[in-house]
């Protein structure tokens, strides 16, 4: 699916963000692991989730939707011998996660994954699984992986790279382990599954970047997902950056280690009002209003980059209407991801318009540009990519075609829609 994207007026109203995907991954995969049922309310319906519900299903769990918006899994027991192997589609959260947890079963399966997954660095979470006692049959490191279950050993694994996947892999291999399995990073990445084994009773630690768990099971618990702010983000810049918007975001998670994108743009001279703080299912929630803003150029590096990694692309765009040079660096994992996105945005943002040059891990980007659009773009098979140049078609002069935009339906298929509801044209 092709669309176009034309210059509007503003953005004004009120919508409700979707699920989060990173926590209804983990949600789907951690109630796999209890004995008993789980009820999730407000899942993502995105296509990753989907492909982590499906593979639950294939391990013997039964799901069985209460409405639209709520499910329960019934783990019954262990997981069961899957028939088939393992489809994760385009996403790298369910291969990496679900590698920790089949690791440690007792039987062999084998996961794979479309054309690009296929392509993604799985070394990352095989060498440290290695290491506790696991077993793969591979070719480079890449999807297809035969995962041998194996009785596993806890490990001290100091990881090279700040990464929530690799973080969660080994802690869910470490559920399953005997002993102590500890995982330390440079940065904090996002904590999500330390949230959710506490919600659900496991044996955890948490003291700065170390993180220690023991063998330990999962209690059965309900589970309501807050909105996604990896989503809220591309209409959070859009407010920003189309003159007189003033947007209201309901039920966005605003966890400290996914919440860089507001402290970014709010040190940007971005006017984003955080309200109705609560708790929800151990995670915190918000409410966002957001108006347009003359935004202040910025350097992004260091410590912050894990808090905002999959928000950089949308952030770019952002950065092009800023005041002044910004600098993103210390992101080089961007290359990694479900496409590269340093080179995907460097070029389609300079088609449209923008001075943009592109670093070994990051950016420079000269702001106050005017976007001149009237090109054809590429979304590159990334949902993420072909949001951020849809935002960025909201301000380019003459309109932009967006080629296969149906890539949106990897995290969120309600984008559209929830983007027409406040367009004012
Ligand atoms: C995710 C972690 C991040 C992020 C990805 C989702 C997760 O990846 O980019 O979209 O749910 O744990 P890394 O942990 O590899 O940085």
């Amino acid at each position: 699916m092709d669309i176009t994207v034309n210059k509007i007026k503003s953005l004004k109203g009120e919508i409700e963000i979707p699920a989060d995907k990173s926590i209804t991954h983990r949600a789907f995969m951690f109630s796999s692991l209890t004995k008993g049922k789980c009820k999730i309310s407000n899942f993502s319906k995105g296509a990753d989730c989907m492909s982590t519900l499906q593979i639950v299903k294939q391990l013997g769990c039964s799901v069985e939707y209460v409405n639209d918006k709520e499910l329960i899994i019934d783990s019954k027991d262990a997981l069961k011998n899957p028939l088939e192997p393992l489809n994760c589609g385009n996403s790298g959260t369910t291969t990496r996660l679900m590698t920790g947890i089949l690791a440690g079963q007792n039987f062999t399966c084998t996961l794979y994954g479309d054309e690009s997954l296929s392509k993604r660095p799985m070394k990352r979470v095989i060498a440290p699984l290695e290491l506790m006692g696991a077993k793969f049959n591979h070719k480079d490191y890449k999807l297809p992986i035969e995962i041998a279950g194996s009785k596993l050993h806890g490990i001290d694994y100091v990881s090279p790279l700040a990464s929530a996947q690799v973080k969660s892999c080994i802690l869910l291999a470490g559920l399953n382990a005997e002993g102590i399995t500890s995982f330390t990073e440079p940065y904090k990445s996002r904590n999500h599954t330390e949230l959710m084994f506490e919600y659900m009773g496991a044996d955890i630690k948490i003291e700065g970047n170390r993180v220690c768990v023991s063998k330990s099971q999962l209690n059965p618990v309900d589970i309501d997902v807050c909105g996604d702010i990896s989503s809220a983000a591309f209409f959070i810049v859009a407010a920003l950056i189309v003159p007189g918007s003033d947007i209201t975001i309901k039920n966005v998670g605003i966890n400290e280690t996914r919440r860089g994108i507001i402290d970014v743009l709010k040190s940007m001279n971005g006017n984003i009002e955080i309200l109705n703080e609560r708790v929800v299912s151990n995670e915190k929630v918000a409410d966002l209003r957001v108006k347009s803003s003359d935004l202040k150029a910025t350097t992004i590096k260091g410590s912050i980059i894990p808090s905002l990694i999959d928000e950089i692309p949308v952030l770019a765009v952002a950065a092009t209407q800023a005041d002044g040079i910004t600098v993103i660096k210390d992101a080089g994992d961007l290359r990694n991801k479900e496409a590269d996105r340093i080179t995907a945005v460097r070029t389609e943002l300079q088609k449209i318009g923008a001075n943009i040059e592109e670093l070994n891990d990051g950016f420079i980007i000269n702001g106050k540009t005017e976007l001149t659009g009237g090109c054809e773009t590429e979304c590159y098979h990334d949902h993420r990519i072909a949001m951020s140049l849809y935002v960025a078609g909201l301000i380019c002069k003459k309109p932009i075609k967006i080629n296969q935009f149906q890539w949106v339906n990897i995290s969120f298929p309600e984008f559209l829609d929830l983007s027409k509801s406040l367009i004012i044209s």
